[in-house]
């Protein structure tokens, strides 16, 4: 029988019935609870368009199993912000038209949304260190920078 975990969601508790606790939980929050904004890009770990944040923490939904996710909250983009109230990093991301095709953007925002949680006031070398292992193939990387600058005021 399927192994019935008890997660936390964008605040509200879900549970899940796996029956591979191995499931990477991007397929659970896509296929599962249809929550598309969480990207799958590389699915290797090496991307970062996966991003979602567990107990606040940034973490690459591609390569965290279900299972590991069980008690803890997880928060993911559509649980960041709504268009009619973004996060200041989500606002400053349109201000700054720092997506480009978008498909890296949600893991972006996410990381940078962790970095201005643990430090409201990042420096631009703070910011390039913590965006560095997430890829754009469209070249946005100066336009994010800009972005996440902008959020810390
Ligand atoms: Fe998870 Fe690339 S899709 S890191």
């Amino acid at each position: 029988a399927p192994a019935l975990l008890f997660l936390t969601v964008n605040g509200a508790e879900r549970n899940a019935a796996i029956a591979d606790g191995d499931m990477p939980l991007i397929y659970w929050l896509r296929g599962e609870l249809e929550l598309t904004g969480t990207h799958l890009g590389c699915g290797k770990g090496e991307c970062g368009a996966c991003t979602v944040l567990i107990d606040g923490q940034p973490a690459r939904a591609c390569q965290i199993p279900v299972a590991a996710a069980a008690g803890r909250s997880v928060t993911t983009i559509e649980g960041l912000g709504t268009p009619l109230a973004p996060h200041p990093l989500q606002a400053a991301f349109i201000a700054e038209q720092a997506a480009q095709c978008g498909w890296c953007t949600p893991g972006m925002v996410m990381e940078g949304a962790a970095l201005l949680a643990r430090d409201a006031q990042p420096g631009r070398d703070e910011v390039k260190a913590a965006l560095d292992g997430h890829l754009c193939r469209c070249g946005s990387h100066h336009r994010v920078l800009r972005a996440v600058l902008r959020a810390a005021g």
